[in-house]
């Protein structure tokens, strides 16, 4: 399976130095092209290559890595179309953080703004140094939330989060476990979490 990338900072390297390890291909990209991204691309390793953000959107499972204030920006750029996007963003703005009940969470927001992709917002609760690590801990995998509407997409992304060594808990949909995963505010990020069999 191809996927993309789209920000290629501290978060967007950390995920994709985990799914190369997992023999996954991997296009990355950010706002200045791919040329900007060949030490990057060699700091990672494994099956990777750098290109434009309408290549990464071309993948089937494309990752948001951008700071929130550049997310609406980087998706009108691309078309997205049947593709999954996993939100890895955080919105630290005072109409997410503390929000009345029935208000739009972030993600919900994310999928808005990127027609024609089935959103689930997943690995944005941990901090991108425990992410880093070994998922693989005392017998146990480290824990990834996701939340979604697409139940098929959100097997797929369960599928990676397992491939590449973590253990995915399912909070629901986008507007339910949205609230569980938002940073900050919600009662879920930062929790390091080890599931033990
Ligand atoms: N860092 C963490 O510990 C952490 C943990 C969980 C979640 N997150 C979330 O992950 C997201 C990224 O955080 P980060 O720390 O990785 O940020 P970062 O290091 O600043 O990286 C941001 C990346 O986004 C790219 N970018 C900016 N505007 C773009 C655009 N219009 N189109 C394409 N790419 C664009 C940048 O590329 P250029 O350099 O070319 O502009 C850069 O590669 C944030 O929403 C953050 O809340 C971060």
């Amino acid at each position: 399976m191809k996927i993309g990338i789209i920000g290629a900072g501290t978060i967007g390297t950390t995920l994709a130095k985990h799914l190369t390890r997992a023999c996954y291909e991997v296009l990355i990209s950010n706002s200045r092209g791919g040329e900007t991204l060949k030490e990057k691309v060699k700091e990672i390793g494994g099956n990777i290559s750098a290109g434009s953000l309408q290549e990464a959107a071309e993948a089937a499972v494309v990752f948001l890595a951008v700071r929130w204030e550049h997310a609406q920006e980087a998706l009108s750029a691309i078309s997205l179309d049947g593709a999954i996007l996993i939100d890895m963003t955080n919105a630290s703005l005072p109409e997410f953080i503390g929000a009345e009940p029935g208000s739009k969470t972030s993600s919900e927001v994310v999928s808005e703004w990127a027609k024609g992709a089935k959103v689930v917002k997943a690995f944005n609760t941990l901090y991108a140094h425990v992410l880093a690590e070994n998922p693989k801990v005392d017998g146990g995998n480290r824990v990834i939330f996701y939340s979604g509407n697409d139940k098929e997409a959100k097997d797929v992304v369960s599928g990676i989060i397992t491939s590449i060594g973590f253990s995915g808990i399912d909070l629901g949909t986008l507007h339910e476990g949205g609230k569980l995963q938002r940073f900050p505010g919600g009662p879920l990020p930062t929790l390091n979490l080890i599931h033990t069999k």
